[in-house]
């Protein structure tokens, strides 16, 4: 299966938390930063994987502008997977989370969704990454590929 996964990061914690989460996948996997992936990058009939570090509950804007230039057709038999890092406590919670902006974005123009966006923890805002997170990140690669798989075998037998 060909997977893209994108993602943004300011401080290098998600760029970690991406490279992990490809490691736990297999296949043909890509690994771009958004700044560098178009619409064009999408694998037709595979998997994306999109991330992004959330700022006031959003993903940095360089995730939406790639966001925002993909369409419909862009995303036809497209399965996602979205992820974001955060920090704890009580106050992200106020702002949302990126992951499920993400994972909505791509939803509502026809992508599907094959896992709950998933949230990786930071201890401030440049990090570090709490500890067992790129464990917890390589066996959510795992977990997002034996999703994508079992679609696949559904998508094939119909
Ligand atoms: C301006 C700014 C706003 C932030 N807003 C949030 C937020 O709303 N919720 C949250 O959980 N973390 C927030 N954070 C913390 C980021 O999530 C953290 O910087 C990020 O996970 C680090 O990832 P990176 O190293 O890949 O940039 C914010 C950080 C910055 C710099």
């Amino acid at each position: 299966m060909k997977i893209l996964v994108v993602y943004d990061s300011m401080y290098g914690n998600t760029e970690k938390i991406a490279k992990a989460i490809a490691g736990g996948l297999s296949g043909e996997v890509i690994t771009k930063k958004a700044v560098e992936a178009t619409a064009a990058d999408l694998p037709r009939g595979g998997l994306l994987v999109i991330g992004s570090p959330i700022q006031a509950g959003h993903p940095l804007k360089t995730t939406q502008s790639l966001l925002d230039s993909i369409y419909e057709a862009d995303v036809k038999g497209l399965k996602v997977a979205a992820f974001d890092t955060r920090v704890t406590g009580g106050f992200a919670k106020l702002f949302g989370w990126a992951a499920k902006r993400i994972a909505d974005n791509l939803k509502k123009k026809g992508a599907e969704l094959i896992v709950e966006p998933e949230g990786f923890f930071v201890k401030g805002k440049e990090g570090p990454l709490l500890e067992g997170e790129l464990e917890r990140a390589a066996s959510w690669g795992k977990i997002v590929l034996a999703a994508a798989q079992s679609k696949e075998a559904v998508t094939s037998s119909r």
